[in-house]
C-alpha cells in the first residue's frame, strides 16, 4: 500500500522538512499539474490514484472540503486521508484516519498535525462574500481580509499583490473588490536565485502560470498581470493603491516591495505583509525593520494571528 501526497506546493515540500522521507512517497497528486514529476516522483491527476493501493493520502492543500468530496467520488475511504490543513473545522477530521498513526512514525505524525482547530464565524461575517472553501484555508487571514476590504469604500485606488503564486489570495481580493483593478506581480518562475530558496521550496513555487491564476478569478477582466521579477516588472505602472498584499517570502524582495508600494498606497489603505510572523521566513520581519530604519520612523502596524503571521500596515 502506497503513501500519496495531495499537492505539489510548499505544503508538500514542507513534509520532507518535517521528517517524512521522500522515499516513502509513492506519488504526488495535483488537479492542475498531473503528468510531470515533483521532487523526483510522478504527479498524478486525482482520478489516476489507484484507490486500492492508497494506504494513506496526505492532503497538503488547504481546500480540504472539496478534496474530501473528490476522494469520496474516487472511492478513497476517509480513514485513509490525513488533512494537514485541518485548521478551521470544529471537529478533527483526522480522528477518522487511525491508519496515519500506524503508517507514519509517531514523531513525524505529531509534527505534521496542527495543534489548534478553530473557529466559529463572528456576526459581522455571517454574510461573507467568500466561499466556504476560501474561508476554510486560513480563516483568520481571509476573514481579516474581508473586514479590511469593507473599510475601503471611500479609499480610491487599485488593489495589488506582489507574490501571487497560484492565486489563492488574489482570487479572494478580486472577489471582495470586484470594482477595482487588480495588479498581479509574480515571476511565475519562483524566487530570485540570489534569495537562496531551498531547491524544494523553489520547485514548489514554479507550479503556476498566469493562465492558471486568471482561470480562478471571479472578475478576470480586472486583472493586469506583470510577469517577471519585481521591481523590474513594475516599470511603467502609474496606478495608486488602496490595498496591497506583499507575499514574497524573502528579505530583498520584501524590502523592494515595501519601498515601492508604500509611497503609492492611498491614505486609509492597507498593506498586508504576509509571513511577518513566520519563523521559517525570518527575512520578512527583518526587511520590515530595515525599511523602517531607512524611513527613520516606526510605521503603525497590527499583527494578525493567522497561520503565517500577517502584519497589517495602515496608511494615514
Ligand atoms: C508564497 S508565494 C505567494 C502566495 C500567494 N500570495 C497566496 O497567498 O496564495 C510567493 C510568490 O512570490 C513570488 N516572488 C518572490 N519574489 C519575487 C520577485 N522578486 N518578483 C516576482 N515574484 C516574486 C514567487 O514566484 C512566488 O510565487
Amino acid at each position: 500500500m502506497g503513501i500519496y501526497v495531495w499537492g505539489t506546493g510548499c505544503g508538500a515540500s514542507e513534509l520532507a522538512a518535517k521528517g517524512l522521507p521522500e522515499a516513502a512517497v509513492t506519488a504526488y497528486v495535483d488537479s492542475f499539474f498531473g503528468g510531470g514529476t515533483f521532487l523526483g516522483k510522478p504527479v498524478l491527476r486525482p482520478e489516476a490514484v489507484p484507490a486500492e493501493d492508497c494506504g494513506l493520502l496526505i492532503v497538503t492543500s488547504r481546500d480540504s472540503q472539496a478534496i474530501a468530496g473528490r476522494c469520496r467520488e474516487l472511492g478513497i475511504p476517509e480513514d485513509r486521508i490525513l488533512f494537514l490543513k485541518n485548521h478551521c473545522t470544529l471537529w478533527d477530521r483526522n480522528c477518522l484516519c487511525p491508519q496515519a498513526r500506524e503508517l507514519l512514525e509517531e514523531a513525524v505524525w505529531r509534527r505534521l498535525l496542527p495543534r489548534q482547530r478553530i473557529v466559529s464565524t463572528p456576526a459581522q461575517l455571517a454574510d461573507s462574500a467568500l466561499s466556504q472553501g476560501d474561508l476554510a484555508g486560513d480563516y483568520v487571514r481571509m476573514a481579516s481580509l474581508e473586514l479590511l476590504c469593507r473599510r475601503l469604500t471611500r479609499v480610491p485606488g487599485a488593489a495589488a499583490e506582489l507574490g501571487v503564486y497560484r492565486g489563492g489570495f488574489a482570487r479572494c481580493v478580486n472577489a471582495l473588490l470586484p470594482e477595482r483593478r487588480l495588479w498581479l506581480f509574480d515571476s511565475f518562475a519562483g524566487f530570485r536565485p540570489e534569495e537562496g530558496a531551498a531547491p524544494a521550496f523553489q520547485a514548489a513555487h514554479r507550479n503556476t502560470s498566469p493562465e492558471q491564476v486568471r482561470g480562478q478569478l471571479p472578475h478576470p477582466e480586472q486583472a493586469v498581470f506583470r510577469v517577471g521579477f519585481f521591481p523590474e516588472s513594475a516599470e511603467g505602472v502609474e496606478d495608486r493603491f488602496c490595498l496591497v498584499s506583499l507575499d514574497v517570502d524573502f528579505l530583498e524582495s520584501t524590502l523592494t516591495g515595501l519601498r515601492w508600494f508604500w509611497p503609492r498606497l492611498e491614505p486609509g489603505g492597507y498593506l498586508l505583509l504576509h509571513d511577518w510572523g513566520n519563523p521559517g521566513l525570518d527575512g520578512v520581519a527583518e526587511a520590515f525593520e530595515q525599511w523602517q530604519r531607512e524611513l527613520g520612523q516606526r510605521i503603525p502596524a497590527v499583527p494578525l494571528p493567522d497561520l503565517c503571521g500577517t502584519l497589517v500596515l495602515c496608511k494615514v
